[in-house]
């Protein structure tokens, strides 16, 4: 088990009958696409044919992902891998997962986009005996039993501390904030406001607006335009994720203003250009979001496909960073 992610308590899974015959359906898929000359048939039988659904590239710590998903879940690890980028659309999620359902796949793993509206899609994965791992974002299901595991991280904590820290170093200032959300719907938006509206809760930090940037830049700088337009006295930006806020320097530059300064930012993600910008002093600090869930994923497949238990949740751990502690981070950050 990768050293950096802590278990939390929850209950194992094990679904022996599913496993067993997910075995034998993988020793009876014939690996994908070798014209590559590899001959490695007694191995070629072990391959787990996993079908992930990416939500997208909308930002660095995505990109991050991919890669870390991709590095790991290659042939020589024992993966047959089959990759689709959704452009952050569900519709696209749905078709990619009913697609790796009709290939018969082994495992099935996706970082659904929005929270709600999967039990449809996962209860026919579920019929037809193909398990599902959730990797970074949940789903709001009432029922736990169309996935095996989640692994990602905790985003209301990640929401509390980026909250925490804002009242440590400003309270008592009447400081009025703005907040840019990420996608609407999606579980790291609607987790990371609560926990930072949990935190400020009590002090005199005010919240005078939230919009989503849907966790780009381009749509953060927009955001941050229009918050510049229509408020003189922003004191501080909570943006949920780096990009976003990346986006918001952009535009409080423009409008002649030194972020960081008059107008302090905290992110969440630590990705290295949002690290650059803190050490920088643009931003002031950063909760981190620990994008290399590959490892992690592909262990618990293994395990799954062989029928062994595994946790229900797998929750990442997270560090967070001020400006000092982002110049000693950045020359070994790896993403
Ligand atoms: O789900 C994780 C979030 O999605 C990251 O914080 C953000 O950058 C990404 O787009």
């Amino acid at each position: 088990m990768s050293k950096n992610f802590r278990r939390a308590g929850a209950a194992l899974f094990v679904t022996a009958l599913t496993a067993a015959s997910l075995v034998a359906c993988s020793s009876e898929q014939a690996p994908q696409g070798g014209g590559d000359g590899g001959g490695e048939s007694a191995a070629a039988s072990d391959t787990i044919v996993l079908g992930f659904s990416q939500v997208g590239a909308e930002s660095g710590w995505r990109a991050a992902n991919t890669k870390s998903i991709q590095d790991t879940l290659t042939k020589e690890n024992g993966f047959d891998l089959k990759f689709s980028d959704a452009q952050q659309k569900q519709e696209n999620q749905i078709q990619a997962i009913r697609s790796y359902i009709q290939q018969q796949v082994d495992v099935i793993a996706f970082s659904p986009v929005v929270e709600t509206g999967w039990d449809a899609v996962l209860e026919e994965a579920k019929s037809a005996g193909i398990p599902v791992i959730l990797t970074d974002r949940a789903v709001n299901s009432e029922d736990d039993t169309l996935y095996e595991s989640f692994i990602g991280s905790d985003f209301v904590e990640e929401g509390k501390r980026a909250g925490e820290w804002a009242v440590e170093q400003y309270d008592g200032e009447g400081y009025k904030a703005v907040e840019l959300q990420g996608t609407t719907g999606a579980a790291p938006m609607i987790d990371r406001q609560q926990g930072f509206a949990d935190a400020i809760a009590g002090s005199d930090i005010e919240m005078i607006d939230s919009q989503t940037g849907n966790f780009t830049r381009t749509e953060g700088k927009q955001v941050m335009e229009g918050f510049l337009q229509k408020y003189d006295d922003i004191d501080l930006v909570f943006a949920h994720n780096d990009d976003m806020g990346l986006g918001a320097i952009e535009a409080i530059e423009a409008a002649g203003k030194v972020p960081g300064k008059d107008i302090k930012i905290i992110t969440v993600d630590g990705v290295k250009d949002g690290m650059q910008a803190l050490a920088d002093g643009k931003i002031n600090y950063i909760v981190e979001c620990n994008p290399l869930l590959g490892p992690d994923l592909a262990e618990i497949a293994k395990k799954v496909v062989a029928g062994e238990a595994v946790e229900k949740r797998i929750v990442t751990q997270d560090e967070a960073f001020d400006q000092e502690a982002a110049k000693a981070a950045l020359p070994d950050r790896q993403y």
